[in-house]
């Protein structure tokens, strides 16, 4: 059989598919997955031909859009010329790669440790963090996500993490800047920022000698949108410095212009000791994650044996594709598209806002957004509760799909997540559908 005759029809790649693969985060026996056929920009096609606008980038990590033809072809000219070498050679797309990362990254960050995504570039800054200071504990938040890898999702706050536990020894959890639910019964704008000085609560009595580092990620993504007040990101710095822990800064999701800017964490003017990256480094083209560390942490590991290491590390037709990427970047101005949609996206959430009742709360930032939908204003209760499910969002959900629009809801968060260059019909073709989600939304409202 030769490699065309292999060729599936739709039918056949959703029959094997679901005779064989199984796919993440699901109960696999209640899987229907779409067949994506062609994709093209923010949009993709089904198997019998209906198209689909992405809100959602696939996994918030197609920030270029799908197949866009730089970056294909810088994959088929490094593929031609060079597929694979170790870890340990120098090769030129890894080079390219690590230096222009230094270009885009945070003051002082010029030094890159390649992974295969973003639960491994966690696991592997905890250990560089822990090799920096000799410290071993690593304090993170309640309502985040970090990866599935063991480490990882021991890092992780949310409900995820619960299925492994115990997990990883050795991790603190902290509450979170949600101001919208503000742990601490309090407003922003009349607080003390009891979201920054808990954390040096738990610092002390944990005894800041064991911990080596503070994880947070630069805007939470899966875990509801939320924007930190410019306070809590230069509060968490301030800590760190003063406690000799490494600020941790995953930016695996909100990276790469997500939040209109390269990273978060330039949306407040606070440079972390260790950042990690992934996804939108080359949009999920071909798997890439990274730990970045400034010179200052990179000088403390670099006369020093590193245990890390993985077959893939810098894979060159992953390097290859963000090159690629991180230029079409600059020279198309995605970033500055990202950050120029992001009012029009959060006007529109706005206008949904005064226009449903079902609306609590509207948060964005770049093309980073969540609509959160509650079940009374007054009380804020959750249309329906965290880790939960109900009919309102299966409905909702299915409207979503009726219209071609790819969304993720989770919970009683919808999310507006879509590719960096998405343009503002775009974005009106989107908020016309999730109009009319809400409206079904409404009749739930009590
Ligand atoms: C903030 C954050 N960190 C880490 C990860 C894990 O990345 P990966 O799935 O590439 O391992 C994710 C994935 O969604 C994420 O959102």
């Amino acid at each position: 059989m030769n490699l065309e005759e292999r060729r599936l029809t739709a039918e056949e790649t959703y029959k094997n598919d679901r005779a064989h693969v199984i796919h993440s985060w699901s109960v696999q026996s209640k899987l229907k997955p779409i067949v994506m056929t062609e994709a093209k920009g923010c949009y993709f096609w089904d198997g019998n031909g209906k198209r689909f606008l992405d809100m959602y980038s696939q996994v918030v990590n197609l920030n270029i859009g799908h197949q866009h033809p730089k970056v294909v072809k810088a994959i088929q000219d490094q593929a031609a010329k060079i597929c694979f070498c170790a870890p340990g050679i120098a090769v030129e797309p890894r080079s390219t790669l690590a230096k222009l990362l230094s270009e885009v990254t945070p003051e002082g960050m010029n030094h890159f440790f390649f992974t295969n995504g973003g639960a491994d570039a966690n696991e592997n800054a905890i250990k560089i963090a822990r090799m920096a200071t000799g410290k071993s504990k690593i304090i993170s938040r309640y309502r985040s996500y970090h990866g599935s890898t063991y480490g990882a999702v021991t890092l992780t706050g949310e409900p995820r993490r619960t299925h492994v536990e115990p997990g990883m020894p050795g991790v603190v959890r902290v509450f979170d800047p949600y101001c919208y639910r503000c742990i601490f019964g309090k407003e922003y704008g009349s607080c003390k920022m009891e979201c920054v000085s808990h954390v040096e609560e738990v610092i002390k009595f944990e005894d800041p000698n064991t911990i080596a580092g503070f994880i947070m990620e630069g805007v939470t993504g899966s875990n509801g949108i939320f924007i930190p007040p410019p306070e809590y990101y230069t509060g968490i710095r301030d800590l760190c410095t003063k406690y000799n822990i490494m600020f941790i800064d995953d930016e695996v999701m909100s990276g790469f212009g997500r939040t209109g800017e390269w990273f978060a964490v330039d949306n407040f003017g606070v440079v972390p000791d260790i950042m990690t990256v992934a996804k939108g480094i080359n949009s999920g083209y071909v798997p890439l994650g990274a730990v970045c560390l400034t010179d200052k942490v990179s000088d403390a590991i670099y006369d020093r044996y590193l245990s890390c290491g993985l077959t893939y590390s810098g894979h060159p037709l992953a390097c290859a594709a963000a090159v690629a990427t991180i230029t079409a970047y600059k020279e198309e101005k995605i970033i500055e598209n990202a950050k120029e949609q992001g009012k029009l996206i959060l006007k529109r959430m706005e206008d949904m806002k005064a226009k449903h009742k079902c609306v609590g709360d509207v948060r964005n930032i770049g093309v980073f957004g969540c609509i959160e939908l509650v079940k009374n204003r007054e009380t804020k209760e959750p249309i329906i509760p965290w880790n939960g499910s109900g009919e309102v969002m299966d409905k909702v959900n299915a409207s979503f799909v009726e219209d071609g629009m790819y969304m993720d809801i989770r919970w009683n968060w919808i999310f507006v997540v879509p590719p960096c260059i998405i343009k503002a019909e775009e974005v009106e073709e989107a908020f016309v559908a999730i109009d009319r989600a809400l409206s079904i939304a409404d009749n739930y409202v009590e």
